[in-house]
């Protein structure tokens, strides 16, 4: 916990607020949102449907601008970049986990976690060195050429957190990633997400499920897209209990 404090910030929403829509319709998904989470943290959001918790993270994930406020990924305000800038940050240093996998079909396993590698312009046989690292951290060495198809639902998203810790991401933005899983594979996708977030990245969980946020250091909890409640655990000491269920 004390060396957590003066662990580097990896990702800050100061202020942020997000309208949808003008006038008599619009909605404000997010107001006045402050958050921090610090490298080695993996903090969970939690609130009801419509609470504002995707929007949220891809503000913070930069595929939506804030309607105001700012977002700081590693020391850079998203507001000074260009597109092209933040593309590129999001490449290099983010990785997004869905509910839904959002595997490319026609792609095998190594080639959907090497692909943002090779749009960022890696040699293949770095990219692909890289990938094969990436998918056996989760445990699927011996499924590089599989296609999503030929996939539990487990493993496809292991192949998504494969793709969103390759190269060595610094931030991971994981929206319900247990949704469509069992109870059993969920924990071990759970607990994956953990290990990475231990070994040097940040990471955000969205998840409806206590138990779940239970592997999380922090719990954010978002009403009408405020936050309104915070509690803190031991990471460590919740896994643990994880692990012995
Ligand atoms: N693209 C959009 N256009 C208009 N309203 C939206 C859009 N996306 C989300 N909303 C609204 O913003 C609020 C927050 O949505 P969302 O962030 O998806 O919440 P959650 O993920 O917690 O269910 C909801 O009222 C939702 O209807
Ligand atoms: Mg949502």
């Amino acid at each position: 916990m004390t060396g957590r404090l003066d662990a580097a910030v990896v990702l800050q929403l100061i202020g942020v607020t997000q309208q949808y829509g003008n006038g008599a319709t619009s909605v404000s998904a997010l107001s006045g949102v402050d958050l921090q989470v610090h490298e080695g943290e993996l903090v969970a959001i939690m609130g009801a449907s419509g609470s504002g918790k995707s929007t949220l993270l891809s503000v913070a994930g930069g595929l939506q601008q804030p309607t105001t406020g700012e977002v700081v990924i590693e020391g850079s305000f998203l507001s000074d970049q260009s597109p092209a800038q933040i593309a590129q940050l999001r490449r290099r240093s983010l990785g997004f986990v869905f509910q839904d996998f959002n595997l490319i079909p026609t792609l095998t396993a190594i080639e959907n976690v090497t692909l943002p590698l090779e749009l960022d312009g890696f040699r293949s046989r770095v990219a692909r060195r890289a990938g094969r690292d990436a998918l056996a951290s989760v445990g699927l060495e011996d499924k590089l050429d599989a296609y999503p198809d030929d996939l539990s639902g487990g493993q496809q998203q292991r192949v998504a957190i494969a793709r969103a810790v390759v190269g060595g991401r610094r931030l991971i933005l994981a929206d319900e990633p247990t949704g469509a899983l069992d109870s059993v594979t969920g924990e071990m996708v759970l607990r994956m997400l953990r290990a990475r977030v231990d070994a040097g990245a940040a990471g955000i969980l969205v998840t409806h499920e206590a138990r779940h946020a239970a592997v999380a250091d922090r719990i954010v909890f978002l009403r009408d897209g405020r936050i309104v409640d915070e509690s803190r655990r031991d990471g460590a000491e919740a896994l643990l209990a994880g692990g012995s269920r």
